[in-house]
This record gives structure tokens, C-alpha cells and sequence, in this order.
């Protein structure tokens, strides 16, 4: 492996993690019987085994089943607590954290117990693990713009509670016009926005990411280089790109790591970072993702490595005074 401690120990912000997605097979056993629940997995391992994915589809499909456990206001609590703890040993000092509410309040859990429970977790991870953390509401791409304009009518309430909207779930087929009236809205509630794009879609998914949404960060992007006005778009702006290396390793975007081409997103100017995504289905936290990026591309340079970690404190929404301290 290459540069292994300089990697584990930088102090990073992480821009890209699903909170559902880090839901571990062990507690989604615990959280099953916690609630009385019977799953289709007869053990840990079973459920484990089960993670073997051809596409984003084959993975959205098992991750929405893992988080139909969650039940209570505790059951966020814990999940989220669980993360925090084991982003904070990776030297995540920031977390911008993804929730998909709709995936709960479609089965009957309220907006109010989703965002409690969450938002709690964040408070005490800050104050007994040092680390900062805000909620980013994703908009299930999937489903239509009349269940996202309901989805943000029953956030309304916590306003205070979370920072910004993405949008998530199938890419290909759900583009992100879909849901411009909806984002044009959250951008007047002064919401941050970000969007899921070029994951599996199209270049095209990007620019309309930037042009229709009025998007400020692409999560994934890594289908930008197939397009060289769009390269020199994201270039100018300095729009960052939320890579995930594991999640597209897992999911097929690329055959193999060393395919992998944030070597050449940064190359090109690009400001990208790296992230978990779902690390409790992918295999690996952030910084298993940094090793095994670094580990089979070796062009990647501890000078990379730096402005990989400077990126993601750059493009993250925390005050301008907090970020130039971390920088
Ligand atoms: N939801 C959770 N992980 C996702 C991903 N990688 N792409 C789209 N939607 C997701
Ligand atoms: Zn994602």
C-alpha cells in the first residue's frame, strides 16, 4: 500500500455518505429484533452474502430493504452515533450527511422521528467526539416531483435542522429536470443544494444538474470526462465532485480500480473529493476508500492526497471561518 499513514491521518470532511448506507448488517439485525421484526436472511453472513451487485439498481434495491428496520427516533439515533464514531476514528473532522426521508414516511415513520433522531446524533457526536456534522434531505429521484414537493411540505417544520437537498436513488430515466420546480423552491428557502449526477447518467445529467437545479456540488460526476466543454465548465467554477471509488467499484462503473479515473479528474482541474457513500455495503469507510484508490492507482501522489482533503473542506457548506481553519 501507498502512503497508508498520510492518508489515514489527514483530517478530511466527508461530502458523501448516505446515512442509510452505513447501516452495518449487524445492526440491522439488531435493530430487526429490537422492533420485532422477521428478515429474509436467516444470519449476518447471509445478509452479507447478498451483497453482490451489477448496477446502482441491484444495490438500491437490497439498501432500501436494510432500512426498513428503522422504526423509533432511536433507531437514527443510534445508526447515525454508530457513523459519527467510526467517521471520527478516520480523522473525518466534517460530515455532510445524506437522509432519504421518503424511504421512511412511505412506511408510516414520521418526518419529525427521521430528522430528531438524526439531528441528536449529530449534536452529541459533536459534543463527545470533537467531529462537525450537518443533514443534507435527498429527494428519492425515482418517485415523482408531486411526492418531493410533499416530502419538503413535511420537512418545512425542521428547517433549522438540516442544510440542503440532493437527489438520489436511480439515475438513468430520472433526470434531473424532473425536479426543477422543487429545487427551485429549496433554493429559495436558502437550502444548499447538491444532486446525484453522472454516477451512471449521462453528461448531460451533469449540465442540467448545474443549469436547471442550480446545483453547488455533483455527487459522483465521474461520467464529466466524457465531455470536454462540460470538463472546462466544472474546471472554471471549481464545482466539486463527490467521488466515490469503492461505490463505483462495487456497482460497476468502473471494472476495476485501477480503471478508476480520479487520477484524471484531478488532472484535469477538477475539484474532487473522496467519500464513503454506503461504506456498510461497499467494504470500506473513507479512509478504505483513500488506501485502495491510492493502492491501484499509482499516480496518485501524496501531493493528490493533499488537495484530495483540501477539496473536500473547500467544497464543504461549513462556515467560511471554520473551513479556513481547517485548511
Ligand atoms: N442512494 C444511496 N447510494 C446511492 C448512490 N450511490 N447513487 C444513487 N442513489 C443512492
Ligand atoms: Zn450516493
Amino acid at each position: 500500500e501507498r502512503l497508508p499513514a498520510l492518508l489515514a491521518a489527514m483530517p478530511k470532511a466527508e461530502l458523501h455518505i448516505h446515512i442509510e448506507g452505513s447501516l452495518e448488517p449487524e445492526m440491522i439485525f439488531a435493530l430487526a429484533q429490537r422492533n420485532g421484526l422477521t428478515l429474509p436472511y436467516a444470519d449476518v453472513e447471509a445478509l452479507r452474502r447478498a451483497y453482490a451487485f451489477s448496477d446502482l439498481q441491484s444495490f438500491l434495491d437490497i439498501y432500501y430493504a436494510g432500512a426498513s428496520v428503522l422504526l423509533h427516533e432511536q433507531d437514527f439515533y443510534d445508526m447515525a452515533r454508530a457513523y459519527l464514531a467510526r467517521a471520527a476514528m478516520d480523522n473525518v473532522a466534517h460530515a455532510e450527511i445524506f437522509f432519504d426521508p421518503q424511504t421512511h414516511t412511505a412506511r408510516g415513520v414520521s418526518m419529525e422521528t427521521v430528522i430528531n433522531g438524526l439531528h441528536r446524533a449529530c449534536q452529541d457526536a459533536q459534543a463527545e467526539l470533537g467531529i462537525s456534522s450537518s443533514l443534507i434531505l435527498c429527494f428519492l429521484r425515482h418517485l415523482s416531483e408531486e411526492d418531493a414537493f410533499a416530502t419538503l411540505e413535511h420537512a418545512q417544520p425542521f428547517l433549522g435542522r438540516f442544510i440542503g437537498v440532493g437527489l438520489d436513488s436511480s439515475e438513468v430515466g430520472h433526470p434531473p429536470e424532473k425536479f426543477a420546480r422543487v429545487f427551485a423552491r429549496c433554493r429559495e428557502l436558502g437550502l444548499h443544494l447538491v444532486a446525484h449526477a453522472g454516477e451512471e447518467g449521462p453528461p448531460e445529467y451533469i449540465w442540467s444538474a448545474l443549469d436547471v437545479l442550480k446545483v453547488e456540488r455533483i455527487d459522483h460526476g465521474v461520467q464529466a470526462l466524457r465531455d470536454a466543454a462540460l470538463v472546462r465548465r466544472l474546471a472554471s467554477e471549481r464545482i466539486a465532485l463527490t467521488v466515490c471509488p469503492l461505490s463505483n467499484l462495487k456497482l460497476c462503473v468502473f471494472p476495476d480500480l485501477a480503471q478508476h479515473n480520479l487520477k484524471r479528474l484531478l488532472d484535469a482541474g477538477l475539484a474532487a473529493t473522496v467519500n464513503s457513500d454506503d461504506p456498510a455495503y461497499f467494504g470500506g469507510y473513507i479512509n478504505q476508500n483513500f488506501a485502495q484508490v491510492f493502492a491501484a492507482v499509482p499516480e496518485l501522489t501524496a501531493r493528490d492526497a493533499w488537495q484530495l482533503a483540501h477539496n473536500s473542506f473547500a467544497a464543504s457548506f461549513a462556515p467560511e471561518a471554520r473551513k479556513r481553519a481547517w485548511q
